[in-house]
């Protein structure tokens, strides 16, 4: 029972700080196309809402995953790293 309870714990920690580091690098590498918020920007596309969810939700998310890290960020696809790439993926869904 305490061992499940503290499992439950920690994972939700690392979830949160997984979810944090997602934004810290998304303000970094992605908002200035992407919007701080997630909107989009003239530079790219809402990474949000009905119709980013829509389009995503019949795939997985490796697919966005693997669309991610070999597109982005636009100017310098594959420039983070795979941790980094699914910290980021994890933000938007928080
Ligand atoms: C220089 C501008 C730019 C930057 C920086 C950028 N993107 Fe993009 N992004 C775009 C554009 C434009 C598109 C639309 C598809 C295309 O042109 O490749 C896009 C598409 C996407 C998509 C697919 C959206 C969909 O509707 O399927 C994802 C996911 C994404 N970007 C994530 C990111 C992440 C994560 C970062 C930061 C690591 C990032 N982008 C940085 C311009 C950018």
């Amino acid at each position: 029972m305490d061992t499940i309870k503290l499992i439950a714990s920690t994972t939700a920690v690392f979830s949160s700080k997984q979810a944090e580091l997602g934004s810290g690098l998304y303000v970094v590498n992605c908002a200035s196309c992407h919007g701080r918020d997630l909107r989009g920007t003239e530079g790219g596309s809402a990474l949000m809402g009905d119709r980013f969810l829509d389009k995503w939700k019949e795939k997985s998310i490796g697919e966005l995953f693997e669309l991610t890290k070999a597109t982005m960020p636009k100017t310098n696809p594959h420039s983070l790293d795979d941790a980094s790439y699914a910290a980021l993926l994890h933000s938007f869904w928080k």
